[in-house]
């Protein structure tokens, strides 16, 4: 009996067959609209599976237009392709936002072949060419995706890839790892060498911002997999699908589409429509990305929280990096943390720059000193401040 009644529960108030499908780190099965860069891709890492080549190519474009979603599904497919033709090839996606140092990149692809593998204390030069010594000796072949690349480049400088180039290719034997780079746009590269280069400027796949109707499609297609029958009105797919061409974004759209049917979930009602999507416009800033929000260690984010607070109270376009110290030393204690020294304060002060979470500028003539200014552009800092609480208590709980 209470199977019944739990089940009629658990099936009621919800317009959501599966949120899950939602989610940006969710890989659909097909890539709407992206069939011909699905097939430059192939072309590419033709000679990979064909004459054991190794590969560079480079997949840029606009923040949620499918660059993640598409090297992930590419990477599948290539691993299936690989195994038919007896080939042991491996795919390995890194998030370079998030596994921030060369050490860590490399440690992931050593754990990659073996989770158990001793590292630690090793240096990274020592570590690849153990990765390539296992490679060799396995008769495998690896291509990895190195995500976010340009923020890990600006952050660490070039010599990820020019390790992982040339310790394959000094190893003798034929060059076993391919590389994925993915990254906004291309000025990153302007940083490597030459050769390096001009490898991936040969091998540019670029995405364009999706159009309204292509986010119309791409909107469609999931709503099937994410909501019961019928409940989500063409009406609101069409308005989602407008909004969200104002940046071409796919995450932004999905996310839109999510908050809607949260919103009609929260009424009671069994129809998302457009009222629902627009009350989820005011809750979300495409301009901030939630991992990139999520992924921040602890201290930045205290630092981020310190940035929004003092322009919340101050109802200044800047804050003096001196008053957000203050603020961050307070916001410390309010959680407990010990405060960090001043240039580790400023080592995270300059990566919410570099992540584009923070706008930094010199704080101009008769200031005080050297000091610069910190603003917050993209969004309501209220909104951030309220955004980072959260992220902190949950991970505090
Ligand atoms: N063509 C598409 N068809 C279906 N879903 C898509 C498509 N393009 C993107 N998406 C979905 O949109 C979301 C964002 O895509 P993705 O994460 O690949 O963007 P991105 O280009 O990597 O963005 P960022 O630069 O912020 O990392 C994901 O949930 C993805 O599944
Ligand atoms: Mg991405």
């Amino acid at each position: 009996m209470y199977g019944d009644i739990f089940e009629e529960e658990m099936g009621r108030d919800t317009v959501f067959r599966d949120a899950s499908k939602l989610m940006p780190e969710y890989v659909p099965q097909v890539l709407v609209h992206r069939d011909e860069e699905f097939r430059q891709l192939t072309r590419f890492f033709k000679p990979v599976l064909e004459n054991r080549a190794s590969q560079r190519v480079l997949v840029t474009g606009s923040v949620g237009v499918g660059k993640t979603a598409l090297t992930r599904r590419f990477g599948a497919e290539l691993e299936k392709a690989a195994s038919a033709r007896r080939m042991s090839l491996s795919y390995l996606h890194i998030n370079c936002r998030k596994d921030r140092t060369i050490y860590s990149v490399i440690s992931k692809i050593l754990q990659h072949f073996n989770p158990r593998w001793p590292y630690h204390g090793l240096g990274p030069e020592k570590l690849l060419n153990d990765v390539v010594t296992y490679l060799n000796t396995r008769d495998a072949y690896l291509t990895v995706a190195l995500d976010e690349i340009d923020f890990f480049v600006q952050q660490n400088g070039p010599n990820l890839i020019y390790s992982l180039t040339r310790t394959a290719e000094e190893s003798g034997g034929p060059n076993r790892i391919s590389i994925i780079a993915i990254a906004r746009d291309k000025s990153f590269l302007r940083s490597l060498d030459a050769a390096t280069q001009s490898t991936f400027m040969h091998n540019v796949i670029s995405l364009d911002r999706y159009s309204a109707s292509q986010l119309r499609d791409i909107l469609a297609s999931r709503v099937n997999e994410a909501f019961k029958p019928g409940v989500v009105e063409e009406d609101t797919i069409d308005l989602i699908a407008d909004i969200a061409s104002r940046w071409g974004d796919a995450r932004f759209a999905l996310e839109l589409l999510w908050r809607a049917g949260m919103a009609a979930d929260a009424e009671n009602v069994r129809a998302v429509t457009p009222e629902h999507a627009r009350k989820a416009k005011a809750e979300v800033y495409p301009e901030i990305k939630r991992e990139t929000l999520q992924d921040l260690q602890l201290h930045e984010k205290l630092v981020l929280l310190a940035v929004a607070r003092k322009l919340v109270l101050s109802q200044r376009a800047y804050a003096f990096t001196g008053d957000v110290e203050r603020t961050y030393r307070v916001v410390c204690e309010e959680f407990h943390e010990e405060a960090r020294k001043h240039t580790q304060f400023w080592e995270y002060l300059q990566r919410l720059g570099a992540l584009g979470l923070v706008d930094i500028k010199p704080s101009g003539v008769g200031q005080r000193g050297q000091s610069l200014k910190i603003g917050i552009q993209e969004v309501p800092a209220e909104w951030l401040e309220k955004e980072i609480e959260k992220l902190i208590r949950g991970r505090k709980n």
